[in-house]
């Protein structure tokens, strides 16, 4: 007797699905797994057989041999024991870890499970009671959830009906609002390169003294980007889920991500790694924002991994155990103090010139290459944080940053590119064009801050964003003047 069914195995964040065949064949008793199973699937054979005695089933005392395939896909974990228990035929799938009671437990990736399931036409997933509500927010699949393997076995019967799920809840977006860009005093400058850098998803770096609120700026970018449409809540969500961060009670993501890693972190908890390969902060950020807090005091390497994540908006990480690609399309804002010993302020600072030189030079050319936004931000006295009314509240940004993103939506509509960070050299060419008054400022700036090529792209995307900040169809003098206030780290550099 053979039998057929469908399971999924989790290929770097996405899930592909599995055919489950189960053969039993009168001859001496025996269980085995074909089809480059992990040692956690063999293993799973133990659990299987005390599970279905337990829920009462008989267990066959014959040949059995269960083939996983496709063969040349890597499947790791526990999620195959429900399908290798189930063994039938249908157009379905099943997901689930067997307990020894034949209980069945939660497992990471069940969105990314249902969302495969869409993509193949597979109409029924079958899941934990406990992911129910996650699976639920796959559009148009019905999702069956089973607390026990008699559970199950009851509802692919058609024996009992499947218990109401409440369907995933957005995940409050308190947390964000809680933090307003009004609360932020002075930093004039500062703050208007968030709103341009939120506007045109440009990276940005914040360098200056300790207590300036390099930190409470940063941590305020997220809540000023327009919000995730819905098939983007289900992409990072199912990326959360897959790295088992998803709330076990069905929220899901709605906000865009803020990851602020601390400056121990390694390359492979940064980019990813392990075997077999397990997502990375960067993926994590992938729609939102990396935070990297004091940005010279991470290690060099693992800086200079953050480059091929920046230019693909992916990482590829290849290991003996398999090659994980993994979506990393995110924004980045750094914050720097501008010497080793955080010294209050430029005039008070006792570090020698060539001290803070080598500080901010632990950020490399490449790396600083890809920031289009560098602000200085100076020392604040306490008159400055006295002072009442900061400016605008994160809610009156937002609109002007999602007004910006609607002309950049129009402008790109057919290329595939949302944003004017993301333009490339040619279109910088169609797009940008400044008028000579324009050049003639961009040309002294050149040679005086020592602008390459590349540079002056920047200078004209950054352009660009003003231009739509400002609600106008052309690049004028004066953003292009404001343009090239945001290179300061270029010109630091040449000293
Ligand atoms: N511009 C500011 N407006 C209001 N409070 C500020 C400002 N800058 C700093 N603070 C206060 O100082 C604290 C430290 O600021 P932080 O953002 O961590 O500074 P930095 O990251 O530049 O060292 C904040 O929690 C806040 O209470
Ligand atoms: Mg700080």
């Amino acid at each position: 007797m053979i039998a057929r069914v469908l399971s999924a195995a989790l290929v770097g964040v996405e899930a592909a699905l599995v055919r489950v065949e189960v053969d039993v064949t009168a001859g001496l008793p025996a269980f085995t797994t074909v089809g480059l199973p992990d040692s956690a699937v063999r293993e799973s054979r133990e659990r299987v057989r005390t599970a279905i005695r337990n829920a009462g089933f008989a267990f066959p005392v014959d040949r059995i041999t269960v083939n996983l395939a496709p063969a040349d896909l890597r499947k790791e974990g526990a999620s195959f024991d429900l399908p290798v228990k189930k063994g039938a035929i249908g157009p379905f799938a099943v997901v689930g870890e067997l307990a020894l009671d034949g209980q069945i437990q939660p497992v990471r990736g069940t969105l990314a499970v249902g969302l495969a399931c869409r993509r193949q036409g597979i109409s029924t997933l079958v899941v934990p009671m406990e992911n129910a509500a996650e699976a639920l927010a796959v559009d148009g699949l019905q999702v069956l959830a089973a607390r026990t393997l008699a559970d199950a076995v009851g509802l692919l019967n058609g024996d009992h009906a499947a218990a109401a799920v409440p369907p995933a809840r957005p995940v409050e977006a308190a947390a964000a609002d809680d933090l307003d860009l009004g609360d932020v005093r002075g930093q004039a400058h500062a703050k208007r390169a968030l709103e341009i850098a939120a506007a045109g998803a440009h990276n940005l770096l914040l360098v200056g003294p300790p207590g300036g609120g390099k930190t409470m700026l940063a941590r305020r970018l997220a809540a000023i980007l327009p919000p995730l449409s819905s098939d983007e809540v289900l992409e990072v969500s199912a990326i959360w889920s897959v790295a088992g961060l998803l709330p076990r009670h069905g929220e899901l993501m709605t906000r865009r991500p803020f990851r602020a890693p601390h400056h121990t972190i390694s390359v492979s908890g940064l980019i990813g790694g392990g075997g077999p390969p397990h997502p990375g902060e960067v993926t994590l950020a992938h729609l939102g924002v990396l935070f990297l807090d004091e940005l010279p005091e991470f290690q060099q390497h693992v800086l200079e991994s953050l480059r091929q994540p920046l230019e693909d908006g992916r990482v590829t990480i290849a290991r003996a155990s398999g090659v994980g690609d993994f979506p990393a399309r995110f924004q980045l804002v750094a914050a720097a103090n501008p010497c080793r010993r955080g010294c209050p302020s430029l005039e008070h600072c006792l570090c020698t010139p060539a001290e803070r030189h080598r500080y901010l030079g632990r950020i490399s050319r490449p790396l600083l290459d890809r920031i289009d936004l560098h602000v200085e931000l100076p020392a604040l006295g306490p008159a400055d944080l006295e002072r009442r009314g900061a400016g605008d509240s994160s809610a009156v940004v937002r609109t002007r940053v999602a007004d910006a993103r609607e002309r950049q939506r129009e402008r790109f509509r057919s290329s595939g590119i949302r944003v004017n960070a993301s333009i490339t050299a040619r279109q910088v060419r169609r797009h940008c064009q400044p008028p000579p008054e324009a050049e003639q400022l961009l040309a002294a700036a050149m040679s005086r801050l020592g602008l390459s090529a590349r540079g002056h792209d920047r200078v004209l995307k950054v352009a660009l964003t003003i231009a739509d900040l400002a609600g106008s169809d052309a690049i004028r003098p004066e953003h292009c003047a404001e343009a090239i206030q945001y290179r300061g780290l270029d010109r630091a550099w040449r000293a």
